[in-house]
């Protein structure tokens, strides 16, 4: 069974694939054709882009959706994240979308479940189609990644943002670099580390992160203010970057506090372009998965034959 738990699931053809189909759907949004298909979609921590861009990908490809809502699910009783999507399974759903607030909550279903898991995030784990939205977007506007300037900058060591995109961009033939408080920067990004000074001179592309206050055991050391001003994207630091580059964000965005709240939706940001990108990456990941189910009992029954 095919999942796409983790950037790794995907070879570098495959992500091709995936990414050419999403800028094909985002000229013309195809049904898929004749089939009653029923996608169920898990959200256990809040969402709002990755949620509702599934949504949309899956009414968008003409597929029935089953929302759970946890609150007034059997979870509430204790039933087990298993027991849940095999309970999806039966009832006739053809692959599930999950978001929670865990790392690696998929580790307990892989090889038990039957059914294909889209991974809409996992704790400070992984976002693998964040990460795909994101170089979508960056090849809108670069036509070759080999070799481009991407900093990733904030706070990296609780972001799945920051490590599925790294992951990829690397994959990609990207050079990434991270900013940010030094406590927050993971001991193997360190060499990797510039200050938001150097940064802005540096990146083409300058992807900004939240705080991340919900996984944050300790609260933060500093004001708002004081973080705008040492590492976050000031109007002053925005006029030092290149003439050509970029500032992207997965959102939410605090705006004032990573971000001036001017370069939300200046010329440069591709915030919002991000958010568009998403809708069709998840329709054409949704295809990927399902055409993948195809061709497995494709090759079953020609196996049994
Ligand atoms: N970028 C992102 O994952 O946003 P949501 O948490 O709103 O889904």
């Amino acid at each position: 069974m095919k999942h796409l738990v983790t950037i790794q699931d995907l070879s570098i053809h495959e992500i091709d694939d995936i990414l050419k189909e999403a800028q094909k759907l985002a000229l013309t949004s195809t049904p898929r054709e004749s089939e009653n298909i029923l996608i169920a979609n898990l959200f256990l921590e809040p969402s709002t882009r990755t949620r509702f861009s599934f949504e949309a990908a899956e009414r968008n490809l003409g597929f029935h959706v089953l929302n759970v809502d946890e609150a007034s699910s059997s979870m509430t009783k204790g039933e087990t994240l298993y027991d849940t999507i095999r309970t999806l399974e039966e009832i006739g759903a053809e692959a599930v979308v999950i978001r929670h607030h865990q790392d690696r909550y998929f580790d307990e279903l892989l090889g038990k479940i039957s059914i294909p898991i889209i991974n809409a995030g996992d704790g400070c784990g992984n976002h693998p189609t964040q990460s795909l939205l994101d170089m979508m977007t960056i090849q809108q506007e670069f036509i070759v990644t080999q070799g481009l300037n991407v900093v990733v900058a904030g706070d990296i060591r609780h972001s799945r943002v920051a490590a599925s995109n790294a992951e990829l961009l690397e994959k990609m033939g990207a050079n990434v670099y991270y900013s940010g408080p030094r406590e927050w920067i993971p001991e193997h990004c360190k060499k990797r580390y510039l200050t938001m000074d150097e940064a802005c001179s540096t990146a083409d592309v300058m992807m900004m992160l939240r705080i991340q206050h919900e996984r944050h055991v300790d609260g933060m050391n500093m004001s708002k203010e004081e973080y705008h001003r040492r590492f976050g994207l000031t109007l002053d630091r925005e006029c030092r970057m290149k003439r050509h580059s970029i500032i992207m964000h997965p959102a939410p965005v605090n705006r004032g506090v990573e971000l001036a709240d001017e370069l939300v939706e200046c010329s440069r940001s591709r915030i919002f372009k991000q958010m568009k990108n998403g809708v069709f990456v998840r329709m054409a990941v949704l295809n990927w998965a399902l055409d993948r189910i195809k061709e497995e009992s494709t090759y079953g029954i020609a196996a049994e034959k």
